[in-house]
């Protein structure tokens, strides 16, 4: 199982590694915003965890299984800034939030937003009358 920080940097390699076919330490620092240091340890430890290929002085790409993993990440992070977005958090908050709740969510709880998100998305109708009247409940 990744940990919360192992999921963030595999979710930060896989969306690298799907703009620019590879992920290099340097990018994958300055998104981070951590050491480069930082990046080579865990990625030893991604490695260690067959989710990625390391090899020195080359750089590094994801297996099958890191890439599976960092697609699932990705999606869950992009559903999260939907829902977010759906009960009108604004848009600054956004994601900084989704990076703080998106690695503790329990699967279940991620499939009924899903279900929740969905269901808004097909019905535009119900989704536009929910967010006007969320204008009108007090804080
Ligand atoms: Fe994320």
């Amino acid at each position: 199982m990744a940990t919360p920080s192992m999921e963030d940097y595999l979710e930060k390699i896989y969306k690298l590694t799907v703009k620019k076919g590879y992920a290099r330490v340097t990018d994958v620092a300055e998104q981070l915003n951590v050491n480069p240091s930082s990046v080579t340890k865990m990625i030893q430890k991604l490695d260690y965890n067959a989710y990625l290929f390391y090899e020195k002085y080359r750089g590094f790409s994801l297996t099958e299984e890191g890439l599976k993993l960092g697609e699932r990440l990705a999606k869950r992070h992009k559903l999260l800034e939907d829902f977010l977005r759906l009960i009108g958090v604004e848009e600054e908050n956004i994601y900084k939030d989704v990076e703080g709740i998106e690695h503790y969510l329990s699967k279940n709880s991620v499939l009924c937003i899903e279900k929740l998100v969905k269901f808004f998305f097909e019905n535009k109708d119900i989704k536009e009358q929910f967010q006007t009247a969320l204008k009108f409940v007090k804080e």
